[in-house]
């Protein structure tokens, strides 16, 4: 028996009907609110509104649980790959062997990206951020691939975009990099899996051989495992946004990624190791920081805290923070911020004021800690997590435009004056 909501309003009731998913989530179905009774509904930040139904991952923010088309993360970040939980996002299934090679097969053929494009990469100054420098890349594909524009394509050409943008991200990301640097670009390797490619595009020189670290180019796989999907996030919901209007995957894509920047999203990673840093260069002393997170007279927040969603330990967060003691004993790599990390941690977790607001710490909290061991730059932190999370945006995106749901536009109250006479110039 299917349930159903009453609202009353002015003396007049109305009845919604009540969906529920697959693991008994409810949602009020408001499709016919406002044509009813006239009324919409108010939620900044959309923190109890569905935008959509989804089967790619579900998260329990209470039980810190996290799975990708029902597979758990904790197993997925143990025994799968990043390419092959990319193609269980985006197909829905785990690939046979011979999905994954055809897939992965694919995805190697397509990591070259137009010469020319290196021109809109020299016209970056060395200064530009690389997270601006990427999603101009990636935007660009729309005018290498101006097929992409067309929103009657067949799923053969939108799969072909698909494996484009998840063999040339890499490219663009490391690109990006050596803009900064000044160094010359390195073009891929096709005889290197996906993290060691990336890697070598990253820090190889012209002058020296490179090899790349299997244990570096292992964590990193696993970084990417668990920053790969999140559900309706800020970066998530403004690709399904984006691409509603029909706009190109490449656009669509290229919006997310500029979403993801904020330091109140992807960006925290970065803010948290230059929070960590700054702790250190003041002594070090973390309760000081707490106080400073706790005064509403001070606009600091304790970056890599808290979430949305998780009110309990984000799930990533505790892989994370076991998989930084293996890497940096792995790589002999002793880092002071790490300690500041674990004391702040420890601290938080047992200040009234976190509690109250369950305020754990969420993914981006300990991810930078790897990726400075890593080698990888701050300024590159939140690239790494737009590398990973690419293949979520893209299912996320693909499930959108094969459900055929209708162009986002939400309502608002308007707040502002009334209806007012122009009042001309010289009378004002
Ligand atoms: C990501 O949505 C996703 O899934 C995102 C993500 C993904 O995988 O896509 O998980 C990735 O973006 C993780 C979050 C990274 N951002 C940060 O670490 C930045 C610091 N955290 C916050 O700014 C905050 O916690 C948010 C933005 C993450 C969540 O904000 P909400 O849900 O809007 O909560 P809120 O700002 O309303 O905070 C509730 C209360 C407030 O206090 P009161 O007004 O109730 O007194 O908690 C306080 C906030 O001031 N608070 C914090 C805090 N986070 C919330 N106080 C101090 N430090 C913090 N970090």
């Amino acid at each position: 028996m299917s349930e159903s909501a009453k609202l009353s309003f002015k003396g007049q009731d109305y009845e919604f009907p009540v969906i529920t998913g697959t693991e008994n989530e409810s949602a009020i179905d408001i499709a016919k609110l406002r044509a009813s009774s006239g009324l919409i509904t108010l939620d900044p930040g959309y923190k109890n509104t569905g935008a959509t139904k989804s089967a790619i991952t579900f998260l329990d923010g209470e039980e810190g649980i996290l799975r990708y088309r029902g597979y758990r993360i904790e197993d997925l970040a143990e025994k799968s790959t990043f390419l092959e939980v990319s193609y269980l996002l985006i197909y829905g299934e785990l690939p046979t062997q011979a999905q994954y090679e055809s897939f992965s097969k694919e995805i190697t053929h397509h990591t070259l990206v137009h010469e020319d494009i290196k021109k809109i990469l020299e016209g970056f100054p060395s200064n530009a951020h690389p997270m601006g420098v990427l999603s101009s890349m990636i935007c660009a594909l729309t005018a290498f691939y101006p097929d992409s524009l067309n929103p009657n394509r067949t799923e053969e050409e939108v799969n072909l975009s698909i494996i484009r943008l998840i063999a040339k991200m890499p490219t663009f990301a490391a690109w990006a990099y050596k803009n900064e640097m000044g160094h010359p670009v390195n073009y891929p390797d096709n005889a290197l899996d996906y993290c060691s490619n990336f890697l070598k595009m990253m820090f190889a020189l012209p002058a020296e051989k490179y090899d790349v670290d299997p244990v570096v180019a292992s964590a990193l796989d696993k970084l990417l495992i668990l920053h790969a999907d999140h559900e309706q996030n800020c970066s998530t919901s403004t690709v399904r946004i984006v691409g509603s209007s029909q706009a190109s995957i490449y656009a669509s894509i290229s919006a997310g990624i500029n979403a993801l920047w904020g330091p109140l999203h992807g960006g925290a990673n970065q803010s948290v190791i230059e929070m960590l840093e700054a702790i250190k260069a003041d002594g070090g002393d973390a309760k000081k920081y707490l106080d400073k997170a706790k005064d509403k007279n001070d606009p600091f927040r304790l970056m890599g805290f808290g979430h949305r969603v998780y009110k309990n330990f984000d799930p990533r967060a505790k892989i994370i923070k076991k998989a930084a003691d293996d890497v940096l004993e792995k790589l002999g790599v002793n880092d002071p911020v790490l300690d500041i990390a674990k004391e702040l941690e420890q601290a938080a977790l047992n200040d009234q004021y976190f509690i109250d607001r369950q305020l754990y710490p969420n993914v981006d909290f300990y991810s930078g800690i790897i990726y400075r061991a890593l080698g990888i730059p701050t300024d590159m932190f939140t690239v790494m997590f737009a590398l990973g999370r690419l293949p979520g945006w893209i299912a996320q995106w693909k499930e959108m435009r094969e459900n055929g749901e209708p162009i986002g536009r939400p309502r608002q109250v308007y707040t502002g004056e009334n209806e007012r006479d122009y009042v001309s110039m010289n009378k004002r």
